[in-house]
């Protein structure tokens, strides 16, 4: 596989983590309700990891020759605490199976692949949080 097709997969993921970095972020804002206070900072928490994941992502892109992207897709801001647990649970689950998919499209680049694999697992822990809230 070539870097340009590299650089496109690894702009996808960055549009899912700027997108992530703000839905969580106003999650944040907004979250409200008796058990608000410990998930709002889950939420920040888990904001800041994906920060981190952005900024990988886009070393990795300028190292190999790209440009980082900043678009972002629609972010979903329900009203309830419980829901926003629910949709950001949906949004990691897709993630973990789009990140599964990359890895292996990616393989043969080395220093890639270990990436996302850091990422993924940091995916992994955010939806375990997230069902474990979710659990009654
Ligand atoms: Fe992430
Ligand atoms: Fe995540």
């Amino acid at each position: 596989m070539g870097k340009e097709k590299i650089i496109e997969i690894l702009n996808k993921v960055r549009v899912e983590e700027l997108t992530a970095i703000m839905q969580y972020l106003q999650h944040h804002y907004l979250a409200k309700g008796i058990n608000s206070p410990t998930v709002a900072g889950l939420f920040k928490e888990q904001s800041i990891t994906e920060m981190k994941h952005a900024y990988a992502l886009a070393e990795r892109i300028t190292a190999l020759g790209g440009v980082p992207t900043t678009k972002i897709d629609k972010i979903n801001v329900p009203e309830k605490l419980e829901d926003m647990i629910r949709v950001n649970y949906e949004v990691e689950k897709t993630a973990i199976e789009d990140f599964k998919g990359y890895i292996k499209e990616v393989s043969e680049d080395i220093t890639t692949t270990r990436m996302l694999e850091d990422i993924l697992a940091d995916e992994e822990d955010h939806a375990d949080e997230l069902r474990k809230l979710l659990e009654k």
